[in-house]
């Protein structure tokens, strides 16, 4: 991008305002389910981290955490993470998570924490390989039927809780540009779960979960792109529930989501813990 961009704590009454306008493009929401100018009033006083990514003069997107309790320990918990589309895929999402880790180790915490779709594979991405997070937790339907909230009609809005130890090698040698990619055998791994054979790309069924697995690394398949399967909330539903089995099963023997393989047929990268 030619632009300066520059990242800010976000302070003002007129800075809160234009949240609203990015919540709404970014995730469509109905007014109901923005977050208001007084939850970032109240809390960026009170211990949140608000930083915004200007491109210029104009607000291109945001980050917002609070402070929050993790196995007992006081950590940030990140609820938004927005930038708006004409500025998606020039790192500005990667920028705002690195500003708010290093504003996050300055007050001193060891934990960012957040949630996301695990189905939404780019998020995925973005979580485990090029930030260095993990996951060892899934949350059913976490926040209940909210339509806005919903991969589609009725789906129930299953979410992992992202664990960033913000102080850790894993970590910082991703933000030093340091880290290796990791290179998986996709092929040759044993699979928990994948696509059941035959299906038309993109609308492949998942197979049947196997939960039996002992290996060191497992992969779990999910469809590389959900949002093509919006006018099918049936096959969402079955990738879906395959997946809640299987990360329920396989977390609760101890396993990690380490790692994500974005391809053709793209995979969670789970290790024995
Ligand atoms: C998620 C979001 C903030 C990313 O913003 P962005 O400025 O486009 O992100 P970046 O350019 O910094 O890319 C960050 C990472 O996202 C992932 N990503 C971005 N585009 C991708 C793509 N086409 N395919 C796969 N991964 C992709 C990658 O991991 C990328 O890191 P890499 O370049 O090292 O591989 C933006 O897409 C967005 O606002 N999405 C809607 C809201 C949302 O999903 N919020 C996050 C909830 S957890």
């Amino acid at each position: 991008m030619a632009k300066h961009v520059r990242i800010k704590p976000l302070e003002s009454f007129e800075d809160f305002e234009k949240l609203l306008h990015i919540q709404r493009v970014v995730w469509k929401h109905e007014d109901l389910d923005l977050t208001p100018v007084h939850q970032f009033a109240v809390s960026s006083r009170m211990g949140a981290i608000l930083l915004g990514a200007f491109v210029g003069p104009e607000l291109a997107g945001f980050v917002y955490s609070f402070p929050a309790v993790f196995k007992g320990e006081s950590c940030q918990h990140s609820h938004l993470l927005a930038v708006l589309p004409e500025f998606r895929g020039y790192g500005l999402g990667k920028a705002l998570k690195w500003a708010q880790r290093e504003e996050a180790v300055k007050r001193g915490y060891r934990f960012v924490t957040w949630t996301y779709d695990p189905l939404q594979t780019r998020n995925a991405n973005l979580n485990l390989q090029a930030l260095g997070a993990v996951s060892r937790t899934y949350f059913p339907n976490f926040y209940g039927l909210t339509p806005a909230l919903c991969l589609g009609p009725g789906i129930p809005t299953d979410r992992m809780l992202i664990e960033w130890s913000i102080r850790d090698r894993r970590v910082k040698s991703r933000f030093e540009g340091k880290a290796r990619k990791p290179v998986f055998d996709d092929a040759a791994l044993p699979k928990a779960q994948a696509r059941k054979p035959g299906g038309e790309d993109p609308f492949h069924r998942p197979g049947r979960p196997n939960l039996r697995l002992d290996d060191e690394v497992v992969l779990v398949e999910v469809p590389r792109d959900i949002k093509a399967l919006a006018g099918r909330p049936d096959l969402i539903a079955e990738w879906q529930t395959g997946l809640r089995r299987t990360m329920t099963a396989y977390f609760g023997r101890g396993y990690v989501a380490e790692h994500f393989i974005f391809g053709d047929s793209s995979f969670y990268v789970l290790k024995k813990g």
